[in-house]
């Protein structure tokens, strides 16, 4: 982040104005910025799960360390999500109450199995594994981050890149399936600021998908940058029309430097690939879109 200071002139005199003295004047404060994040959270039906949210995060931002600050965020991201995203009616408050205590309690739990797996898999290996996070987008990936962050090639890559023409908001969620709030990043204590997009490798109703595509490309090649043939990428990707995208997005994986593994002992489907039936798709991709869109597959490739 750029912090640099610049003496404005306004007309002959300067009235001692700075860059970051504008920048603070006209930036959203704290409490600004929550209100502007809560939008679409004022109605009748949707202000006392806002209200509980908001004790939620008071409470959180008590708790004693940043990790489970991090955690209890977690938790009311979820309860929120299902409070308030593409539901026909909003919870009452001790609807959420009682979801908030249900979640707290698997995810708690779920926190604590994972981490007896990893610990008794260590014990067995020999080899307490380290998590590195590098929070960036995978056209940054380099050779160079992973080795000094991660000291190898990795041998799995796995991931769910953005679908081609499917329609997802990642960025908001819709109260009652309408209406748009940006809660997500109030709750999870983040920033605001790309549109829909972003998260999408581009607009999924573009002619031909094409910024989706070079996207797309881009992406796998700086992917590829960072590994070697015995890498394996298994990615879970959907279509809003396989029967094009499908053979465009094999190519755009080829022209990136990978070539197919079938694992037919693996395989469900004629194309000998991995398919599934997407369980809980929101309500808005179920409806009027190809029935692809229901559809995901999973992709298996290696460096050619
Ligand atoms: C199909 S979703 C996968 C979601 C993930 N598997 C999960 O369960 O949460 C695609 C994800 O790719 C992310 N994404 C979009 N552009 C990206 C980029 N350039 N680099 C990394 N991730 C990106 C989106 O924000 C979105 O979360």
């Amino acid at each position: 982040m750029h912090n640099f200071e610049v003496p404005v002139r306004s007309g002959p005199s300067n009235h001692g104005l700075s860059a970051r003295r504008f920048h603070s004047a006209t930036r959203c404060s704290p409490r600004r910025q929550s209100r502007c994040y809560q939008r679409n959270l004022g109605c009748k039906s949707t202000w006392p799960i806002r209200k509980l949210i908001e004790q939620v995060l008071e409470g959180i931002a008590e708790l004693s360390s940043a990790k489970m600050e991090a955690f209890g965020r977690c938790i009311a991201l979820r309860t929120g999500q299902w409070a308030l995203d593409c539901r026909s009616h909003v919870p009452t408050a001790s609807e959420f109450q009682k979801r908030f205590l249900a979640y707290s309690n698997t995810m708690t739990r779920g926190a604590a199995l994972f981490s007896d797996s990893v610990s008794r898999a260590a014990q067995k290996n020999g080899d307490m594994p380290q998590v590195q996070c590098l929070n960036l987008s995978a056209m940054e990936i380099t050779l160079q981050l992973v080795l000094a962050q991660v000291g190898q090639i990795p041998k799995l890559i796995l991931t769910s890149p953005p679908y081609p023409g499917v329609h997802v908001l990642y960025h908001r969620w819709q109260v009652r399936g309408r209406r748009e709030t940006p809660a997500p990043f109030w709750i999870a204590g983040g920033q605001d600021g790309n549109g829909a997009s972003f998260y999408t490798f581009g607009d999924r109703q573009e002619k031909n998908l094409t910024k989706y595509f070079e996207n797309c490309l881009e992406a796998f090649r700086s992917i590829g940058r960072v590994a070697d043939r015995q890498t394996i990428v298994v990615q879970m990707v959907a279509f809003s029309e396989p029967r094009e995208q499908l053979q465009k997005y094999l190519g755009v994986m080829e022209e990136a430097g990978f070539v197919e593994c079938k694992m037919p002992h693996l395989s469900n489907a004629r194309d000998g690939r991995v398919w599934r039936t997407v369980p809980n798709r929101k309500w808005y991709t179920s409806q009027n879109v190809p029935s692809g869109s229901c559809s995901e597959v999973v992709l298996f490739h290696r460096k050619a």
